[in-house]
């Protein structure tokens, strides 16, 4: 591959990691997520597969070592898989890792494809293990079907994660069984506070449960020691003392982490958000469509210029989402 400048944002942060929304398509309709009546994008306007390839290829030559395709739910879409195979051929040769984030609908069909393709960890979200509740905050989910994906995924080599939105009310009673049983399983855990992104049925503060209480908790039940791992990303992590289990904590809005984020993110409309929380973006569709890849590096370059300090998420009752689009859009 060419050579090309490296990705570094005008706030001296070195980008390494691109994450791609393959669809915003998803069968579920997570309460926190979505609305119950949710219109997606028309096919049209999604990327085709050979443009993600493309733009992914770029960004992989200019210094991305890790890639994570995700959506709304990246296995409903039809050439995943293609595409997870024509990415995974990068591992080694620039790219570092290439993961996974899905609801674990369709897991169990496609753990050993995606093995195969080269992805060695999926994080798969799980926000309650009780059927019912399951059903409750996903409206239509089956939390057998995701379980048994979760042990295909076990069964065919691959690290799990799972992500767990806390929700007061809903599931925060579940969290310490929740992570015994990821203790049990070897298995990660990672909880996330409920972001405003996107209009849903309700208003999020009544659901929103701070990580912070959350945590003390927990360090009462388990021998958590800080673990200094650092993914470049949102998460602070803690050992589970003895255990294979790290857990790790989303929380944007007690505790900010945007000084070093080295995160992109590119949407399946092929526009490219520079921050999970702001709606500064560049059509890298627009880019690659009419100039080919030296438009597309001049509009990663105009993006890196304008990739905001930080997010400015804050959660107030009756308050707008921070952004208009949902996370199944940016890419969660
Ligand atoms: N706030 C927090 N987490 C969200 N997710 C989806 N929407 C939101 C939101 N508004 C979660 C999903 C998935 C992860 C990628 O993001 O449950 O686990
Ligand atoms: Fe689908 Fe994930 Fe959104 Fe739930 S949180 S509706 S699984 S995209």
């Amino acid at each position: 591959m060419a050579c090309a400048p490296a990705l570094v944002d005008r706030h001296g942060r070195e980008i390494s990691y691109l994450r791609i929304s393959v669809t915003d398509r998803c069968d579920l309709r997570c309460r926190y997520c979505m609305s119950e009546k949710m219109t997606f994008l028309p096919r049209d306007a999604l990327l085709r597969l050979e443009e993600i390839a493309l733009i992914a290829e770029r960004f992989i030559a200019r210094g991305v070592r890790k890639i994570r395709l995700t959506g709304g739910e990246p296995l409903m879409r039809r050439d995943a898989l293609d595409l997870a195979r024509r990415l995974g051929r990068w591992i080694g040769q620039g790219l570092d890792e290439l993961t996974l984030t899905t609801n674990g609908t369709r897991l169990a069909d496609h753990a050993g494809a995606l093995f195969d393709a080269g992805v060695r960890r999926v994080n798969v979200s799980l926000d309650s293990r009780d059927p019912g509740t399951f059903r409750h905050i996903t409206r239509t989910g089956d939390v057998a079907r995701v379980l048994a994906g979760i042990a295909a995924a076990r069964a065919a080599g691959l690290a799990v994660k799972i992500n767990m939105v806390a929700l007061k009310g809903l599931n925060g009673h579940e969290i310490a069984d929740m992570l015994a049983w990821c203790v049990a399983e070897s298995f990660d855990l990672t909880l996330i506070e409920t972001m405003p992104l996107g209009l849903i049925d309700e208003d999020r503060i009544d659901r929103f449960l701070p990580l912070t209480g959350v945590l003390a908790d927990l360090q009462e039940r388990f021998p958590l020691v800080r673990d200094g791992h650092n993914s470049g990303g949102p998460a602070r992590y803690w050992r589970v003392e003895g255990t294979e289990t790290r857990l790790g904590l989303i929380s944007p809005l007690t505790s900010n982490f945007c000084s070093t984020c080295n995160r992109v993110r590119l949407t399946t409309e092929g526009k490219l958000f520079m921050c999970l929380g702001q709606e500064d973006q560049v059509d890298l569709k627009a880019a690659i469509r009419s100039g080919g890849i030296a438009a597309l590096d001049q509009a990663i370059d105009s993006a890196l210029d304008h990739k905001p300090a930080a997010h400015d998420f804050r959660i107030e009752r009756g308050a707008a989402p921070a952004v208009a689009r949902h996370m199944s859009v940016t890419g969660g």
